[in-house]
């Protein structure tokens, strides 16, 4: 099967119907394309395992069952194995080796477009005029967006050896242009 973005939409909106998830899926699809131009690798790639990595969440939201019993679905509908193993490796608790650029970047992506996200929804101008220092300062109250793992949004800049400040300016830099169908203000 050809991997591309366009297909993986497909699968993921047939198993989700909920727009919370499939716009995370569109911001983490929208930061992990970003880092794939910056690697110059396969962006096409890249954008379908972001799309697909949460596609089995809404039937499966428990960690007992989301994301591995979702690797078999991916399987039988043709998805290629490097594809599987990608979606499979975000998953802290399954404990794969992040071994690629693409896993690592999926994983860097996920919690923190979360977070972003979060950020946007509670400004007048979404993401339009977000700066490192306040979502830093958001990701030290831990009351707001309590269900981001802040070690994971750290752990992610670590591992794609970037400064935190960085990480977070690439992650709003590529969700600002998808900001209306994040369902965010533009100002
Ligand atoms: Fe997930
Ligand atoms: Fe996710």
């Amino acid at each position: 099967m050809e991997v591309t973005r366009e297909r993986a939409w497909e699968t993921l909106t047939r198993y989700t119907k909920s727009e919370p998830l499939r716009r995370h899926a569109l911001a983490v699809e929208a930061c992990v394309g970003f880092y794939a131009r910056e690697h110059d690798a396969d962006e096409e790639l890249w954008r379908a395992v972001a799309l697909l990595h949460d596609f089995d969440y809404e039937m499966h939201p428990t960690l007992d069952r989301h994301p591995q019993d979702g690797a078999p679905i991916l399987r039988d509908e043709g998805w290629p194995e490097e594809v599987v193993e990608a979606v499979l490796s975000h998953a802290e608790h399954l404990e794969l080796p992040r071994d690629t650029p693409l896993k690592r970047t999926l994983f860097a992506c996920d919690e923190l477009a979360g977070f972003v996200h979060a950020c946007g929804l509670v400004r007048p101008d979404g993401i339009e005029t977000l700066e490192p220092k306040s979502v830093k300062k958001k990701l030290k109250q831990p009351s707001f967006a309590a269900g981001v793992h802040r070690d994971e949004v750290y752990a992610g800049a670590e591992l794609l050896g970037l400064e935190l400040d960085d990480h977070i300016r690439n992650v709003v830099a590529a969700m600002r242009p998808i900001a209306p169908e994040l369902g965010l203000h533009t100002g």
